[in-house]
């Protein structure tokens, strides 16, 4: 059995937990929220054994195991140290870190503690995004050449203070769904020769449209995040000898289509769940095999990919007020 603690009981910890439920052999042990009462009525949705009133008793828990940080992107460092200190494994969701600093902060804090950590980059363990990986590494489309990546939705109309459109919380579009575009570009292809930007910013100070053009020596991706307005949120991987597309969206993706000269073939194939079951029995499987990364997403993966957004971020001018 291996004994999950949730911190932070929020939008993307529900869906979570609800996909927890399908993993065997994990055990929801506790949940941890600011606010007691809230902590409760999540225990009692999701079934957990323990509700706790703050996160430092979930950092102190005698049973849990390993903690899955789902709260805002500016505070995920530094809940994730305090929880490898406390000799926990760690889940933290995406990004892992807001820049490259805080990220191998994190990295040594595992190290340090010998206790596992990984960024919950949940589309790396999607299967219909694992078959198009092993597909074009086996020729399939022949040599890659274009990547295309886009992943928006309007949330303007949000509260200020939101998450998204807050700056102290590191809102904007780039860190919360424009990773995704970054991440298949980087997982794909590695990474650029160069890359070339452009922003369009929020009245709250937040970037809210990032266009992206990523040089390869015989590629090139293009990528887009956005709050502004719905995007298609597919992805599409062009070569010589054909192409596949995820629909959308495609970082959730359930098939993929195949396309070569005039044939086209829809393979479908599911998450079990919403997807994070994928993603969770990778970290389970570590922690069984007493890993401090996994092989799929590494340390080292979680370094490269935050050091493509701080490229990025310095090219167009993206700065939170908390690195000032
Ligand atoms: N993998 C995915 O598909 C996916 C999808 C959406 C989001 N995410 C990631 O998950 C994280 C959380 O996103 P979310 O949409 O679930 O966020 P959210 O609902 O706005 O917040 C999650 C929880 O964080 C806690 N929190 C701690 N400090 C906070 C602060 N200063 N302000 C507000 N809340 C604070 C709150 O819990 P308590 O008050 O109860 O302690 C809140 O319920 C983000 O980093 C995001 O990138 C991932």
């Amino acid at each position: 059995m291996v004994k999950w603690g949730i911190l932070g009981p929020g939008n993307i910890a529900k869906k979570f937990a609800s996909d927890l439920r399908l993993v065997p052999n994990a055990v929801l042990s506790a949940v941890a929220s600011r606010n007691l009462d809230k902590a409760e009525k999540f225990a009692d949705e999701f079934k957990a054994e323990r509700a706790l009133g703050s996160y430092q008793e979930l950092f102190e828990d005698k049973e849990v195991q390993v903690i899955y940080i789902a709260t805002p992107h500016n505070n995920h460092a530094e809940l994730s140290i305090k929880a490898m200190n406390h000799g926990k494994h760690v889940l933290c969701e995406k990004p892992i870190g807001v820049n490259a600093k805080e990220v191998t902060a994190m990295v040594a804090a595992s190290k340090k503690n010998g206790v596992f950590l990984m960024e919950g980059l949940w589309s790396r363990f999607n299967p219909a995004i694992k078959k198009v990986k092993q597909l074009i590494e086996e020729g399939e489309i022949g040599k890659l050449s274009y990547l295309y990546a886009d992943f928006a939705f309007y949330g303007i109309g949000r509260d200020k203070d939101s998450r998204l459109l807050n700056p102290y919380l590191a809102g904007g579009s780039l860190l919360d769904i424009g990773i995704y575009p970054v991440f298949l570009a980087y997982l794909f292809l590695g990474k650029p020769q160069s890359i070339l930007a452009a922003s369009n910013f929020y009245e709250t100070g937040v970037e809210v449209q990032t266009s992206m053009i990523f040089k390869y020596p015989d590629a090139q991706a293009m990528l887009y995040s956005g709050l502004t307005s719905n995007s298609q949120s597919i992805a599409e991987f062009s070569g010589s000898k054909g192409s596949i597309v995820i629909p959308t969206r495609w970082h959730e993706a359930q098939s993929y289509i195949l396309k070569k000269e005039e044939d086209s073939d829809t393979v479908s194939l599911p998450t079990k769940g919403i997807g994070f079951t994928h993603e969770i029995e990778e970290v389970q499987q570590c922690i069984l095999e007493n890993k401090i990364e996994s092989t799929l997403w590494t340390h080292k993966n979680s370094i490269e990919l935050v050091e493509l957004l701080d490229s990025i971020r310095k090219q167009v001018g993206i700065v939170f007020p908390f690195e000032e």
